[in-house]
């Protein structure tokens, strides 16, 4: 089973694919928790070139190809060799944060971005998606950490990348497991393991 978490920053993704790592863990479940974009030696040199500011803008095209690249090497040597061997994989970020950042936030083409995807993932589709939605002003007022060169885009930015996952979710409803963000984060924890033994004794 391939789970992926979604959502803007701050949304708690990170927080709670970790809880249910843990749970699944205790449960004596093989389990596998990894992040996008690296989870690879390759792909953590691309997302530190991703995340830093230069003195020249980054073109959206250059992200879309970064972040599939980054993609590529991690379904190729993590997630599909663990799910052949009967692993779940917990992915922090997957194909869906290209479509909402680089298509729906930077303005690239969706077709495009589907087609680069396609690429990145080699077909390789979640079975369940969980998409925190949440205000980004309300998760940027969280925030304490330094802010990478993209979670730097202004406010309206953000909120098309939410607007777009909102309409992702729409799109693949069997998919995607919409949350309130504003949830407490234990409430959280339990819808979403509910959803997942839900999946696991289908
Ligand atoms: P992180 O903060 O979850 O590590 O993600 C890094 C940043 O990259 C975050 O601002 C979201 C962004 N991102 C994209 O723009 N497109 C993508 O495909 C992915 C995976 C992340």
């Amino acid at each position: 089973m391939f789970i992926t978490f979604e959502g803007g920053e701050g949304s708690g993704k990170s927080t709670q694919s970790k809880i249910l790592y843990q749970k699944l863990k205790s449960e004596g479940r093989k389990c596998l928790l990894t992040h996008e974009p690296g989870g690879t030696k390759i792909g953590e040199e691309i997302s530190r070139i991703l995340k830093a500011t230069y003195d020249t803008p980054v073109s959206g095209e250059t992200e879309l190809l970064l972040f599939n690249a980054s993609r590529a090497q991690i379904v190729e040597e993590v997630i599909r060799p663990a799910l052949d061997k009967g692993t779940i994989v917990i992915c922090d970020r997957y194909a869906d944060s290209t479509l909402a950042y680089q298509g729906y936030g930077r303005g690239i083409p969706l077709r495009t971005v589907r087609n680069a995807n396609n690429l990145g993932t080699k077909g390789l589709k979640p079975d369940i998606t969980f998409f925190l939605d949440i205000d980004p002003r309300v998760c940027f007022k969280r925030k304490t950490n330094k802010l990478d060169r993209i979670e730097l885009e202004d406010i309206r930015f953000h909120e098309k990348v939410r607007k777009g996952f909102q309409k992702i979710s729409k799109q693949e409803p069997e998919r995607f497991i919409v949350i309130d963000g504003t949830l407490d984060a234990e409430k959280i924890s339990e819808i979403i393991w509910e959803h997942v033994q839900k999946k696991l004794n289908e």
